[in-house]
């Protein structure tokens, strides 16, 4: 088998799916983390979802390229409608925005049985998105990840109806990364204090209340 070669960030998502899982990966676009899950002898099942038509097009030509229609099925379909019947066990929402994320999970209540797996990665408004899974979600891995220069987030969550209250640096960082360190970790951590440290000049320029961004600062400052 020639090595067919994903993104880290991507890979990283892979990682978290269970081996002879039936997996749903929704906005799949090029349908990469399906056909690379495939191409490893991961996964029973994959369905490639997506809202649009080029991304479908794109899934499609992939997917056949690589003689793995069989496994990987192509569906155009709006975030999780419809779910039940393809019975995921592995659930895998990369590259949106948090409050997408969050919209398409809100949407279903597939998501909130014990067992079903949500690789999650959002692009922005991760603190949102932690935010949104304190209603029953429990995190099972995290992962910063640096690549080409910027920094993505990942979260493993898993439904347990026990509701969670977060410190405001673990929204922003998460809980398991904040206990698993690392040299991603400090990046993420150098960059998130740097962006805020942006939004606080931004203020005191425009002569803003700044107390709660440097309270913030403070919080993150004391991890490094
Ligand atoms: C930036 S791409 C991400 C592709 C891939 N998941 C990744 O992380 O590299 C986002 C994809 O999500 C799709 N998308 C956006 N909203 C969606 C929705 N509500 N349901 C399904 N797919 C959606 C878009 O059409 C697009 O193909």
């Amino acid at each position: 088998m020639n090595e067919y070669k994903i993104s880290k960030r991507l890979c990283t998502a892979s990682s978290h799916v269970r081996d002879g899982a039936v997996v749903a990966d929704i906005g799949t676009d090029h349908a990469y983390l399906p056909i690379y899950l495939a191409r490893h002898g991961r996964i029973k099942k994959a369905y490639a979802c997506d809202l649009n038509e080029g991304p479908i097009q794109r899934a499609k030509e992939n997917i056949s390229k690589y003689n793995l229609d069989d496994i990987i099925e192509v569906r155009l379909q709006n975030g999780l409608d419809g779910i039940e019947a393809l019975a995921p066990t592995d659930i895998v929402i990369c590259g949106m925005g948090g409050e997408l994320i969050a919209s398409i999970l809100d949407n279903s209540s597939y998501v909130r049985q014990k067992g079903i797996r949500l690789i999650l990665q959002p692009m922005t408004f991760v603190k949102e998105l932690r935010k949104y899974l304190e209603n029953g979600f429990s995190t099972i891995a995290e992962n910063a990840i640096c690549e080409d220069g910027k920094i993505y987030q990942l979260m493993c969550v898993e439904y347990d109806g026990t509701q969670k209250t977060l410190s405001n640096v673990e929204l922003e960082l998460g809980p398991k990364n904040l206990i698993n360190k690392g040299i991603e970790f400090e990046k993420l951590l150098f960059s998130t204090i740097a962006k805020k440290q942006k939004i606080l000049n931004g203020l005191r320029l425009g002569g803003y209340d700044t107390t709660q961004i440097e309270e913030e600062i403070s919080e993150l400052e004391k991890l490094k």
